[in-house]
Parts: structure tokens; C-alpha cells; sequence
């Protein structure tokens, strides 16, 4: 049976490291194996295309140029990474993907959500994350969070109104699929966020297993 594919999205400084630490430990108590990776990322050569993302230059990166390079390094993330551990049965908890595209070039840089479309289906085919994680904070929390850890990435040099978008275009994004994003408040106590992590991802694992169980039953029985 193909792994989970699971994805952790937000604005800067909402906790996602931390909380990808947490999700990582619960799915080896649960005993599901698992890869933890990231966008844009993940490989050798999708690195070094994060690394032309978010490094500060003096020449302006224009909006497509960020477009497609978000959406060449995910093309070399998904076939040398991503897809064939899926392939394998191995769980791929992704710290961001297409929805931070929307997010991101959508919503900040303001670009067309048809065009980002359709670069998703040209990459993706039809792969898109089993469940999503939102961890949604107002963004100053997260803007004093995020300067509180030094150097600024491109990114992170962008003002708060930037910010108010991508956090508008990820509740808009759960507002078109609510079934695959879980938001989780990320302004409370840590406890509290990381319940609420551990019972959705507690439903991936039970649904998982449940399905893994019955595949094995119509094994042995067909
Ligand atoms: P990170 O700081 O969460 O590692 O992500 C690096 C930056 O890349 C972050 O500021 C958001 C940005 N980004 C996009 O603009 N579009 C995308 O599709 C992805 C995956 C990330």
C-alpha cells in the first residue's frame, strides 16, 4: 500500500520546525516508517534551487522566475524523492508544498491561482497531499517569532502586509478543501497545538492501518 503523504504549512515563525520534530516522533511510536523532508528542497539539486530562492541578491528575482523555480525544484523533489518512497509504502511528511505556491506566489506575489493550477497538474499529475496541516498564528506573532531568530531569508525580509496574504490565500486554500487541512491554532501553549496534532495525525494512522489490514485480509482470502 502506498504511504501517507503529509504536508505542514504557515506563515514564518508559527512553529513548523518543532512541530515536524513532534509529528516525526509520533509516527516511529506508532511504528509507520517515514521520511521528513521539505520545499523547496528535499534533493541535492532541489536545494540548490531553495538556495537561489531564498538567498537576498541585489537584482530583483522576478515573480515567474520564483514561480517556476518553486515548481522545478518540486519536480525534482517529487520523482527523486517524494513519489518513490510513496511508492514504497514509506510515509513523506513534507515541511511545505503546493500550497505554500498558492500561499505565497499566489497570495503575496499576486500571481493567477489558474496558472499556479496548472503548473500543479503539469508537475504533480494528480498527486496531492493526503492531509495538511495549517499552523495558523496572526502574523505579527509569528513576523516577531521568525526576526527573534536572526539573519532574514528573501522571504522573511517581506513586510507584514505581504505576510496578511499568504495567511488569507492558506485560509482560503482550507476553506476550498476543508477535508484535507487540519488548522490548528498556533498562537496557544505548545501542549495544546501538539494535541491537536497528535489526534488528526492519530486518524491518518487508524484510517492507515485500518486500510492496510483489509488489504492484507483480501490478500490471504482472494
Ligand atoms: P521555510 O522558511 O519554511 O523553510 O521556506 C522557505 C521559504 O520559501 C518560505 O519563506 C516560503 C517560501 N516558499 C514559497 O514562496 N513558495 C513555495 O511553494 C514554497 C514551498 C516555499
Amino acid at each position: 500500500m502506498r504511504g501517507r503523504f503529509i504536508t505542514v504549512e504557515g506563515t514564518e515563525g508559527v512553529g513548523k520546525s518543532t512541530n515536524i520534530a513532534f509529528i516525526q516522533g509520533l509516527l516511529s511510536s506508532a511504528g509507520i516508517q517515514h521520511i521528513v523532508t521539505r520545499e523547496p528542497g528535499g534533493t541535492a539539486l532541489a536545494e540548490e534551487i531553495r538556495n537561489v530562492l531564498v538567498v537576498p541578491r541585489e537584482e530583483p528575482m522576478c515573480e515567474l522566475t520564483e514561480l517556476l523555480l518553486v515548481f522545478a525544484a518540486r519536480a525534482q523533489h517529487l520523482q527523486a524523492l517524494i513519489e518513490p518512497n510513496l511508492a514504497k509504502g514509506i510515509w513523506v511528511l513534507c515541511d511545505r508544498f503546493t500550497d505554500a505556491t498558492f500561499a505565497y506566489q499566489g497570495g503575496g506575489r499576486g500571481l493567477s491561482t489558474a496558472v499556479i493550477g496548472q503548473l500543479q497538474d503539469l508537475v504533480q499529475g494528480g498527486l496531492r497531499p493526503d492531509c495538511t496541516l495549517l499552523l495558523d498564528a496572526p502574523v505579527d506573532v509569528g513576523m516577531a517569532r521568525a526576526g527573534a531568530r536572526g539573519a532574514l531569508d528573501r522571504f522573511e525580509q517581506e513586510k507584514q502586509a505581504f505576510f496578511e496574504k499568504v495567511r488569507g490565500a492558506y485560509l482560503a486554500r482550507v476553506a476550498q478543501e476543508p477535508d484535507r487541512f487540519v488548522v490548528v491554532d498556533a498562537s496557544t501553549d505548545l501542549q495544546v497545538v501538539q494535541d491537536s496534532i497528535a489526534k488528526a495525525l492519530s486518524l491518518q494512522i487508524d484510517s492507515h492501518k485500518a486500510a492496510s489490514d483489509k488489504v492484507n485480509l483480501d490478500g490471504r482470502h482472494g
